[in-house]
Protein backbone atom coordinates (compact mmCIF):
# COMPACT_ATOMS: atom_id res chain seq x y z
CA UNK A 1 0.00 0.00 0.00
CA UNK A 2 2.69 2.37 1.10
CA UNK A 3 4.29 1.60 -2.25
CA UNK A 4 1.45 2.82 -4.13
CA UNK A 5 0.95 6.36 -2.16
CA UNK A 6 4.65 7.14 -3.30
CA UNK A 7 4.15 6.35 -6.90
CA UNK A 8 1.35 8.61 -6.21
CA UNK A 9 3.56 11.06 -5.23
CA UNK A 10 5.65 10.45 -8.05
CA UNK A 11 2.97 10.81 -10.63
CA UNK A 12 1.87 14.07 -9.17
CA UNK A 13 4.80 15.38 -8.84
CA UNK A 14 5.99 15.16 -12.40
CA UNK A 15 2.69 16.05 -13.66
CA UNK A 16 2.26 18.92 -16.32
CA UNK A 17 -1.15 20.67 -17.18
CA UNK A 18 -1.38 23.06 -20.52
CA UNK A 19 -5.09 23.44 -21.05
CA UNK A 20 -8.75 22.85 -19.31
CA UNK A 21 -8.75 19.43 -20.80
CA UNK A 22 -5.84 18.11 -18.86
CA UNK A 23 -7.11 20.00 -15.82
CA UNK A 24 -9.75 17.58 -16.15
CA UNK A 25 -8.34 14.69 -16.47
CA UNK A 26 -6.12 15.50 -13.73
CA UNK A 27 -9.17 16.28 -11.72
CA UNK A 28 -10.80 13.28 -12.62
CA UNK A 29 -7.30 11.01 -11.77
CA UNK A 30 -6.62 12.44 -8.43
CA UNK A 31 -9.39 14.64 -6.65
CA UNK A 32 -12.34 13.23 -7.75
CA UNK A 33 -14.52 10.24 -5.61
CA UNK A 34 -13.88 7.89 -8.74
CA UNK A 35 -10.12 9.16 -8.47
CA UNK A 36 -7.09 6.82 -7.41
CA UNK A 37 -6.68 9.08 -3.73
CA UNK A 38 -10.08 8.04 -3.09
CA UNK A 39 -9.93 4.41 -3.75
CA UNK A 40 -6.41 4.40 -1.31
CA UNK A 41 -8.56 5.97 1.01
CA UNK A 42 -11.49 3.36 0.76
CA UNK A 43 -8.69 0.37 1.23
CA UNK A 44 -7.22 1.61 4.32
CA UNK A 45 -10.11 -0.81 5.90
CA UNK A 46 -7.99 -3.97 4.97
CA UNK A 47 -4.92 -2.68 6.47
CA UNK A 48 -4.21 -3.88 10.12
CA UNK A 49 -5.22 -1.62 12.25
CA UNK A 50 -1.37 -1.05 13.71
CA UNK A 51 -0.15 -0.16 10.85
CA UNK A 52 -3.77 2.55 9.59
CA UNK A 53 -2.99 5.77 11.45
CA UNK A 54 0.65 5.88 9.93
CA UNK A 55 -0.75 5.34 6.40
CA UNK A 56 -3.67 7.19 6.97
CA UNK A 57 -1.46 10.48 7.21
CA UNK A 58 0.69 9.28 4.36
CA UNK A 59 -2.52 9.26 2.54
CA UNK A 60 -3.55 12.54 3.43
CA UNK A 61 -0.75 14.33 2.45
CA UNK A 62 -1.27 12.91 -0.72
CA UNK A 63 -4.64 14.61 -0.64
CA UNK A 64 -3.57 18.01 -0.17
CA UNK A 65 -0.39 17.67 -2.52
CA UNK A 66 -3.16 16.70 -5.65
CA UNK A 67 -5.43 20.06 -4.03
CA UNK A 68 -2.50 22.15 -3.91
CA UNK A 69 -1.39 21.15 -7.40
CA UNK A 70 -4.54 21.33 -8.68
CA UNK A 71 -5.23 24.87 -7.61
CA UNK A 72 -1.79 25.68 -9.05
CA UNK A 73 -2.66 23.97 -12.16
CA UNK A 74 -5.98 26.01 -12.50
CA UNK A 75 -4.73 29.67 -11.67
CA UNK A 76 -2.20 28.96 -14.67
CA UNK A 77 -4.89 27.80 -16.89
CA UNK A 78 -7.06 30.68 -15.93
CA UNK A 79 -3.75 33.12 -17.07
CA UNK A 80 -3.81 31.60 -20.05
CA UNK A 81 -7.03 31.94 -21.13
CA UNK A 82 -7.13 35.70 -19.96
CA UNK A 83 -4.08 36.55 -21.73
CA UNK A 84 -5.42 35.16 -24.84
CA UNK A 85 -8.65 37.13 -24.57
CA UNK A 86 -6.75 40.46 -24.32
CA UNK A 87 -5.23 39.98 -27.88
CA UNK A 88 -6.29 41.81 -30.01
CA UNK A 89 -9.15 39.56 -32.36
CA UNK A 90 -7.60 38.31 -35.63
CA UNK A 91 -10.17 39.25 -38.06
CA UNK A 92 -8.78 37.43 -41.68
CA UNK A 93 -11.41 39.37 -44.02
CA UNK A 94 -9.91 42.94 -43.50
CA UNK A 95 -8.17 44.12 -45.89
CA UNK A 96 -4.33 44.24 -45.43
CA UNK A 97 -2.67 47.50 -44.24
CA UNK A 98 -1.93 49.93 -47.26
CA UNK A 99 1.63 49.83 -48.19
CA UNK A 100 2.20 53.75 -47.73
CA UNK A 101 4.39 54.77 -51.18
CA UNK A 102 6.09 57.72 -51.16
CA UNK A 103 4.50 60.70 -53.80
CA UNK A 104 6.63 62.30 -56.01
CA UNK A 105 7.95 65.83 -55.62
CA UNK A 106 5.75 68.74 -57.18
CA UNK A 107 8.71 69.97 -59.23
CA UNK A 108 9.23 66.61 -60.06
CA UNK A 109 5.93 65.89 -61.43
CA UNK A 110 5.97 69.50 -63.22
CA UNK A 111 9.29 68.65 -64.95
CA UNK A 112 8.36 65.48 -66.39
CA UNK A 113 4.82 66.61 -67.29
CA UNK A 114 7.32 69.34 -69.45
CA UNK A 115 9.41 67.12 -70.77
CA UNK A 116 6.15 64.87 -71.86
CA UNK A 117 4.59 68.16 -73.96
CA UNK A 118 7.83 68.58 -75.62
CA UNK A 119 8.41 65.02 -76.34
CA UNK A 120 5.55 64.66 -78.52
CA UNK A 121 6.55 67.19 -80.79
CA UNK A 122 9.69 65.64 -81.26
CA UNK A 123 12.22 67.47 -78.62
CA UNK A 124 14.73 65.27 -76.68
CA UNK A 125 16.38 65.84 -73.10
CA UNK A 126 19.89 66.79 -72.97
CA UNK A 127 22.08 67.51 -69.81
CA UNK A 128 24.68 69.49 -69.26
CA UNK A 129 27.58 69.98 -65.81
CA UNK A 130 26.10 72.66 -63.22
CA UNK A 131 29.55 73.56 -62.19
CA UNK A 132 30.20 75.66 -65.68
CA UNK A 133 33.12 77.74 -67.19
CA UNK A 134 32.59 81.13 -67.58
CA UNK A 135 32.68 80.62 -71.14
CA UNK A 136 29.49 78.43 -71.19
CA UNK A 137 27.87 80.02 -68.90
CA UNK A 138 28.12 83.63 -69.71
CA UNK A 139 30.99 84.18 -72.75
CA UNK A 140 29.22 82.13 -75.42
CA UNK A 141 25.96 83.15 -74.49
CA UNK A 142 27.34 87.19 -75.96
CA UNK A 143 27.44 88.79 -72.09
CA UNK A 144 31.01 90.56 -72.71
CA UNK A 145 33.55 90.94 -69.87
CA UNK A 146 32.15 93.45 -67.57
CA UNK A 147 28.89 94.06 -69.66
CA UNK A 148 25.96 94.98 -66.92
CA UNK A 149 23.81 91.56 -68.12
CA UNK A 150 26.32 89.83 -65.87
CA UNK A 151 24.48 91.37 -63.01
CA UNK A 152 21.23 90.45 -63.97
CA UNK A 153 22.55 87.00 -62.26
CA UNK A 154 24.15 86.94 -58.89
CA UNK A 155 26.94 84.04 -59.48
CA UNK A 156 28.39 81.70 -57.06
CA UNK A 157 31.66 81.84 -58.34
CA UNK A 158 33.79 78.27 -57.38
CA UNK A 159 37.07 79.60 -58.81
CA UNK A 160 37.60 83.65 -59.63
CA UNK A 161 40.20 85.44 -61.07
CA UNK A 162 40.70 88.82 -60.73
CA UNK A 163 40.24 90.91 -64.14
CA UNK A 164 40.09 88.25 -66.09
CA UNK A 165 37.11 86.12 -66.23
CA UNK A 166 37.84 83.75 -68.83
CA UNK A 167 39.56 81.30 -66.24
CA UNK A 168 36.72 81.97 -63.86
CA UNK A 169 34.57 78.08 -62.77
CA UNK A 170 31.28 78.78 -61.33
CA UNK A 171 27.66 77.40 -60.49
CA UNK A 172 25.84 77.90 -63.47
CA UNK A 173 23.45 80.66 -63.22
CA UNK A 174 20.89 79.44 -66.10
CA UNK A 175 20.82 76.40 -68.01
CA UNK A 176 21.24 77.99 -71.35
CA UNK A 177 24.67 76.88 -71.17
CA UNK A 178 23.72 73.27 -72.10
CA UNK A 179 22.90 75.07 -75.70
CA UNK A 180 25.83 75.68 -76.54
CA UNK A 181 27.10 72.81 -75.29
CA UNK A 182 24.77 71.15 -77.90
CA UNK A 183 25.25 73.82 -80.61
CA UNK A 184 29.01 72.47 -80.26
CA UNK A 185 29.10 68.83 -80.23
CA UNK A 186 26.04 68.38 -82.79
CA UNK A 187 25.00 68.95 -86.01
CA UNK A 188 21.61 70.88 -86.73
CA UNK A 189 18.71 69.94 -86.73
CA UNK A 190 18.77 70.43 -83.09
CA UNK A 191 15.87 70.10 -81.11
CA UNK A 192 16.54 69.63 -77.43
CA UNK A 193 14.95 70.69 -73.69
CA UNK A 194 17.39 70.70 -71.28
CA UNK A 195 16.04 70.66 -67.25
CA UNK A 196 18.41 71.40 -64.59
CA UNK A 197 19.13 72.81 -61.34
CA UNK A 198 20.47 76.21 -61.53
CA UNK A 199 22.15 78.78 -58.94
CA UNK A 200 22.41 82.59 -58.15
CA UNK A 201 23.19 84.32 -54.65
CA UNK A 202 19.80 85.16 -53.39
CA UNK A 203 18.78 85.58 -49.93
CA UNK A 204 16.39 82.55 -49.33
CA UNK A 205 12.41 84.18 -48.81
CA UNK A 206 9.44 82.95 -50.02
CA UNK A 207 9.86 84.38 -53.79
CA UNK A 208 13.09 83.99 -54.09
CA UNK A 209 15.74 80.39 -53.36
CA UNK A 210 19.58 80.69 -53.78
CA UNK A 211 18.60 77.23 -55.87
CA UNK A 212 15.85 76.50 -58.45
CA UNK A 213 15.27 74.63 -61.52
CA UNK A 214 14.92 75.57 -65.46
CA UNK A 215 14.26 74.44 -68.79
CA UNK A 216 15.53 75.03 -71.50
CA UNK A 217 14.94 74.69 -74.73
CA UNK A 218 17.07 74.98 -78.43
CA UNK A 219 15.44 74.48 -81.84
CA UNK A 220 17.97 75.27 -84.77
CA UNK A 221 17.64 73.98 -87.99
CA UNK A 222 17.50 75.75 -91.28
CA UNK A 223 14.64 78.15 -91.94
CA UNK A 224 13.52 78.00 -88.43
CA UNK A 225 11.25 81.35 -87.52
CA UNK A 226 9.59 83.32 -84.74
CA UNK A 227 6.56 82.03 -86.08
CA UNK A 228 7.82 78.30 -84.82
CA UNK A 229 8.61 80.28 -81.53
CA UNK A 230 5.19 81.21 -81.17
CA UNK A 231 3.50 78.03 -82.19
CA UNK A 232 5.35 75.75 -79.90
CA UNK A 233 5.13 78.11 -76.56
CA UNK A 234 1.47 78.21 -77.21
CA UNK A 235 0.89 74.66 -77.98
CA UNK A 236 3.16 73.88 -74.82
CA UNK A 237 0.46 76.15 -72.72
CA UNK A 238 -2.39 74.49 -74.09
CA UNK A 239 -1.28 71.44 -73.32
CA UNK A 240 0.31 72.46 -69.65
CA UNK A 241 -2.25 74.99 -67.76
CA UNK A 242 -6.32 75.23 -67.65
CA UNK A 243 -8.18 75.25 -71.08
CA UNK A 244 -8.87 79.23 -72.18
CA UNK A 245 -5.41 80.27 -70.74
CA UNK A 246 -4.12 83.39 -72.79
CA UNK A 247 -0.66 84.01 -73.70
CA UNK A 248 1.07 87.04 -74.78
CA UNK A 249 4.59 88.05 -75.74
CA UNK A 250 6.08 90.96 -74.78
CA UNK A 251 9.41 92.75 -75.99
CA UNK A 252 12.41 91.89 -73.47
CA UNK A 253 15.90 91.72 -73.57
CA UNK A 254 18.72 88.32 -73.25
CA UNK A 255 22.07 88.93 -74.72
CA UNK A 256 22.02 85.66 -76.28
CA UNK A 257 18.74 86.08 -78.41
CA UNK A 258 17.97 89.03 -80.99
CA UNK A 259 14.63 89.65 -81.06
CA UNK A 260 13.82 88.86 -77.66
CA UNK A 261 10.68 87.97 -75.96
CA UNK A 262 9.18 87.38 -72.28
CA UNK A 263 5.93 84.82 -72.27
CA UNK A 264 3.13 85.74 -70.23
CA UNK A 265 0.09 84.10 -69.32
CA UNK A 266 -3.29 85.10 -68.02
CA UNK A 267 -3.14 84.76 -64.33
CA UNK A 268 -4.17 80.82 -63.32
CA UNK A 269 -5.56 82.07 -59.99
CA UNK A 270 -7.74 84.91 -60.66
CA UNK A 271 -8.61 84.68 -64.51
CA UNK A 272 -6.85 87.42 -65.37
CA UNK A 273 -9.18 89.50 -63.44
CA UNK A 274 -6.46 91.07 -60.94
CA UNK A 275 -5.04 89.77 -57.67
CA UNK A 276 -1.93 89.21 -55.60
CA UNK A 277 -0.21 86.76 -57.16
CA UNK A 278 -0.26 88.68 -60.71
CA UNK A 279 0.35 92.20 -59.18
CA UNK A 280 -3.38 93.18 -60.39
CA UNK A 281 -2.00 93.21 -63.79
CA UNK A 282 -4.24 89.84 -64.81
CA UNK A 283 -0.86 88.77 -66.88
CA UNK A 284 2.49 86.04 -65.27
CA UNK A 285 5.87 85.72 -66.44
CA UNK A 286 6.21 82.28 -67.53
CA UNK A 287 9.77 81.76 -69.63
CA UNK A 288 12.14 84.12 -71.51
CA UNK A 289 12.82 83.26 -75.13
CA UNK A 290 14.00 84.83 -78.47
CA UNK A 291 15.63 84.01 -81.50
CA UNK A 292 19.23 82.78 -81.02
CA UNK A 293 21.68 85.45 -81.55
CA UNK A 294 23.78 84.61 -85.28
CA UNK A 295 26.32 85.85 -83.08
CA UNK A 296 25.82 82.95 -80.37
CA UNK A 297 25.06 80.24 -83.27
CA UNK A 298 28.67 81.50 -84.76
CA UNK A 299 30.53 80.90 -81.54
CA UNK A 300 29.66 77.78 -81.55
CA UNK A 301 31.09 76.58 -84.74
CA UNK A 302 27.68 76.65 -87.23
CA UNK A 303 26.85 78.63 -90.12
CA UNK A 304 24.16 81.25 -88.73
CA UNK A 305 23.46 82.27 -92.94
CA UNK A 306 22.64 78.51 -92.77
CA UNK A 307 21.10 77.77 -89.53
CA UNK A 308 18.48 80.13 -87.74
CA UNK A 309 16.60 79.14 -84.45
CA UNK A 310 15.20 79.80 -81.39
CA UNK A 311 15.63 79.41 -77.74
CA UNK A 312 13.59 79.70 -74.17
CA UNK A 313 13.79 79.13 -71.04
CA UNK A 314 11.54 79.00 -67.92
CA UNK A 315 11.92 77.93 -64.22
CA UNK A 316 9.92 75.00 -62.86
CA UNK A 317 9.00 76.65 -59.18
CA UNK A 318 7.25 79.14 -60.96
CA UNK A 319 5.52 77.15 -63.08
CA UNK A 320 4.65 74.99 -60.15
CA UNK A 321 3.61 77.80 -58.08
CA UNK A 322 1.31 78.81 -61.18
CA UNK A 323 -0.16 75.71 -61.86
CA UNK A 324 -0.65 74.26 -57.64
CA UNK A 325 -0.78 77.71 -56.43
CA UNK A 326 2.26 77.63 -54.17
CA UNK A 327 2.53 80.84 -52.82
CA UNK A 328 6.11 80.13 -50.81
CA UNK A 329 9.21 78.83 -52.28
CA UNK A 330 10.68 77.56 -49.52
CA UNK A 331 7.77 74.70 -49.23
CA UNK A 332 9.57 73.00 -52.22
CA UNK A 333 12.75 72.45 -50.16
CA UNK A 334 11.41 72.05 -46.08
CA UNK A 335 10.04 68.01 -46.99
CA UNK A 336 7.02 68.79 -44.63
CA UNK A 337 4.60 65.76 -45.87
CA UNK A 338 1.77 67.92 -45.40
CA UNK A 339 2.37 69.65 -48.43
CA UNK A 340 4.01 66.72 -50.37
CA UNK A 341 1.06 64.71 -50.05
CA UNK A 342 -1.42 66.96 -51.53
CA UNK A 343 0.39 66.02 -54.75
CA UNK A 344 -0.23 62.71 -54.09
CA UNK A 345 -1.79 60.79 -57.38
CA UNK A 346 -1.12 63.74 -59.69
N1 LIG B 1 18.47 82.12 -69.30
C1 LIG B 1 17.39 83.05 -69.02
C2 LIG B 1 17.24 83.26 -67.53
O1 LIG B 1 17.71 82.48 -66.78
C3 LIG B 1 16.09 82.53 -69.59
C4 LIG B 1 16.10 82.49 -71.07
C5 LIG B 1 15.70 83.56 -71.78
C6 LIG B 1 16.51 81.36 -71.74
C7 LIG B 1 15.67 83.56 -73.16
C8 LIG B 1 16.52 81.33 -73.12
C9 LIG B 1 16.09 82.44 -73.81
O2 LIG B 1 16.90 80.28 -73.83
O3 LIG B 1 16.09 82.39 -75.18
O4 LIG B 1 16.65 84.20 -67.13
Amino acid sequence: MLENVKAIYEEINHYTVASKEQLEQFRMRFISRKGVITELFEGLKTIPAADRRAVGQELNGLKNLAQERFDAFSQHVDDQQTSANSAPPVDLTLPTVPNLTGTQHPLTLVRQRIIQIFERIGFNVADGPEIESDWYNFGALNFPDNHPARDMQDTFFVDKKDNDPSGDMLLRTHTSNVQIRLMEHQKPPIRSIMPGRVYRNETISARAHCMFHQVEGIYIDRNVGFKDLKDTLYHFVKELFEPGTQIRFRPSYFPFTEPSAEIDISCQICGGKGCNICKQSGWVEIAGSGMVDPQVIANCGIDPDEYTGFAFGMGIERITQLKYVVNDLRLYTENDVRFLRQFEGL
